[in-house]
């Protein structure tokens, strides 16, 4: 097996640097106000992948300086008891950022939490108010975690969007809608398809592709023959796999078959190590960017 790894676009070494970036700003502001940014981290129930999640964003609240509350409520929690804790949250001062682990249990009403939410303390941007300033190209506020992480890596790395035919795998809410947003959007300038499980014939369009985001929940959908030679590939998904030779049983793969797209990309996101830790990252500066609308208004 040959070793592409020279292509990799390494998401762990960019996120330290945008981490960095971060940290330094939370201390400046600590020594400036005597106050630091806080992220509330609500899981309900006990999904492995999301405790997994949840744990690495408290984690990373601790590395870089910010307070964090992590919020676990049983998998039988009533919707009224989830707003309860939002409401708390909402009024909490030490509070600036509150994050929903998604999915929630289907007793839960997704949309009415997230509605909930206090928008200016909406980091993940999943709220109505502030996607519309997203979508309006008002970029200076909250930004969604994942496709923000995807055009930092895009930029840090020295890649072109300007003029190039972009083809996003996935429509969800939380990063194939947002992805079209940004990529599309003045400054970025891509020319952007979206693909989705209704999509016929998505080779066609992926064939013709010069960055692929794929997003779209399936282990290794993209295959070496759907991409065309040089084309920068983001795999943005992260599939639980039977690996019987693990220790845990499973595997982590994404929505990319990287053994056969490496060797035509020019550049590629492993997983792990490619968005993810982006994901984090992205989610702190959101919660700085809360916290300094509080000191600044
Ligand atoms: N589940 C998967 N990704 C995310 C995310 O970015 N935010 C939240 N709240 N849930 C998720």
């Amino acid at each position: 097996m040959m070793d592409f790894t020279m292509k990799n676009i390494d998401g762990k070494a960019i996120s330290e640097a945008v981490n960095k970036e971060t940290a330094a700003e939370v201390e400046a502001l600590k020594q400036k106000t005597g106050k630091v940014p806080g992220l509330a981290v609500v899981l309900v129930g006990d999904n492995p992948a999301s405790k997994v999640y949840v744990g690495s964003k408290v984690r990373k609240c601790g590395e870089l300086g910010i307070y964090s509350e992590k919020i676990i409520l049983p998998a039988d929690a009533s919707q009224d008891e989830l707003l309860d804790v939002i409401k708390r949250l909402n009024n909490d001062p030490a509070i600036h950022g509150i994050l929903v682990q998604s999915p929630v249990p289907k007793q839960i009403d997704e949309a009415a939490v997230v509605d909930a939410i206090d928008p200016d303390k909406d980091v993940d941007c999943f709220h109505a108010r502030n996607v519309g300033r997203m979508m309006l190209g008002d970029f200076s506020g909250f930004l969604p975690c994942t496709p923000w992480g995807v055009m930092q890596l895009l930029e840090r790395s020295g890649i072109e969007t300007k003029g190039k035919h972009a083809v996003i795998l996935g429509r969800s809410n939380i990063v194939g809608k947002p992805m079209t947003a940004l990529l599309s959007a003045k400054g970025a300038d891509a020319t952007v398809t979206v693909c989705h499980s209704r999509t016929q014939d998505i080779a066609s369009y992926t064939r013709s592709a010069d960055i692929i985001v794929a997003a779209i929940g399936k282990p290794e959908f993209l295959r070496g023959d759907m991409v065309k030679e040089g084309a920068v590939i983001i795999d943005v998904g992260i599939n639980r796999v039977e690996d019987p030779s693990s220790e845990k049983g499973y595997k982590l793969v994404g929505d990319v078959a990287y053994d056969e797209v490496a060797p035509k990309a020019s550049r590629i996101t492993p997983v792990p190590g490619g968005v993810g830790p982006m994901t984090i990252a992205m989610l702190m500066k959101n919660t700085l960017r809360a916290f300094l609308k509080t000191i600044n208004g």
